[in-house]
């Protein structure tokens, strides 16, 4: 067990955030806000600091971190192959929802980027987590502050079941706003390829830099065999102990199947994850409504949180409705498929 300090933080001249900077200048390791997921940070010069990641996420070492900075002055120290391209998202997406991958330049410590040649970079939009690390005055490699292969954490207090008691700080801040994880873009490939969908859209980045390629695994269940340009999508992630099984198809079909599975599985606790618009149906089941389904942000914004509380109340089977894969709701299908382990029924 490792003394895991608690800091409560709303206010970026809070001077706990000082502290918080002063654990990671040490070599330290601590979970902050940001605005997609709360992230765990630590020096991505230290290559012990950053062994600590992975030691407490049960991270499996052939999968690269992002590293954080807190401006594009500092992102330009750490790589040089920027091209016009690049800098078209970065000015109009950064800070925000978006990592971009380069070619490496600066050496970071290698265990940050699991021995590859690129680095993946971002610069949060969240207050907070870029106060925390330009006042550490370091890069900050970060994956996302849940154990491995669960779902993402939203809130502070996901962080603290997860990771309470491996890391040295963890700081307890508002909900994160977007939910879900940034965009990924390789920059290193031509075209642009996405290699993660998230809150920017496709249709927001071809919209400024045009034609992009998407990783073709990016829908598919991923087997042995298959290598995705992201290494940590391979992996079987975002799952609560539930099973969850996603039920796709015309409105009044979705029903019905629902109905149907509740009757098959009577043996089982069954919660029901949907809309507002299906969530009149099952009101005497267990169930968590993700909002309007017209309104995908809400519904990115709840997922992750819906999955860890359907784990807390003892549910076997989350039987969930799957979403239009227009703008955001491809970061949302995504992200739930995985949850899924793309167990689907087509009705
Ligand atoms: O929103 C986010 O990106 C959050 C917050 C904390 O910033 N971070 C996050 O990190 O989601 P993580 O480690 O959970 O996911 C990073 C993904 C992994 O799938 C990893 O394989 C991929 O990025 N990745 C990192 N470096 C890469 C590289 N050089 N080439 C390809 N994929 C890379
Ligand atoms: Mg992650």
């Amino acid at each position: 067990m490792i003394k895991t300090k608690v800091l409560k933080i709303n206010d970026i001249d809070d001077v706990n955030l000082i502290e918080a900077a002063e654990i990671l200048k040490k070599g330290g390791v601590v979970a902050f806000p940001t605005e997609t997921v709360y992230g765990l940070g630590a020096n991505a010069m230290d290559e012990k600091a950053i062994e600590k990641i992975f030691i407490a996420k049960g991270r499996p070492a052939d999968n690269p971190l992002i590293v954080h900075v807190a401006s594009v002055e500092d992102l330009k120290k750490l790589v040089s192959d920027i091209n016009e391209k690049s800098e078209k998202l970065i000015k109009n997406f950064c800070p925000g929802p978006l990592t971009l991958i380069f070619n490496i330049d600066k050496k970071v410590a290698k265990n940050v980027t699991s021995g590859l040649n690129t680095l993946a970079i971002r610069i949060p939009d969240n207050p907070i987590a870029r106060k925390l690390i330009a006042l550490s005055g370091l890069p900050i490699a970060a994956p996302s502050a849940n154990i491995s292969g669960k779902p993402s954490p939203t809130e502070g207090e996901h962080v603290i079941d997860d990771l309470y008691g491996k890391v040295d700080c963890i700081i307890v801040s508002e909900q994160s706003k977007v939910g879900l994880e940034s965009t990924i873009i390789d920059m290193t490939s031509k075209p642009p390829m996405l290699l993660r969908p998230g809150k920017i859209t496709i249709e927001e980045i071809e919209n400024i830099i045009g034609i992009i390629q998407v990783d073709k695994f990016l829908e598919k269940k991923i087997d042995e065999e298959i290598k995705p340009k992201a290494p940590g999508m391979k992996y079987k992630h975002y799952s609560p102990e539930a099973e969850v099984i996603i039920i796709s198809g015309e409105y009044e079909k979705k029903i019905e199947k629902i109905k149907e599975l509740k009757k098959l599985y009577s043996d089982k606790k069954i919660g029901i994850m949907c809309s507002d618009e299906l969530v009149k149906f099952f009101l005497d089941d267990i169930y968590i409504s993700l909002g309007s389904k017209e309104n995908l942000d809400d519904i990115a914004t709840k997922l992750f949180a819906s999955l860890r509380k359907f784990d807390d109340l003892g549910v076997d089977i989350v039987l969930a409705e799957d979403y239009d894969t227009k703008g955001m709701g491809k970061a949302v299908m995504n992200r739930l498929n995985k949850a899924a382990g793309f167990n689907i029924i087509n009705v």
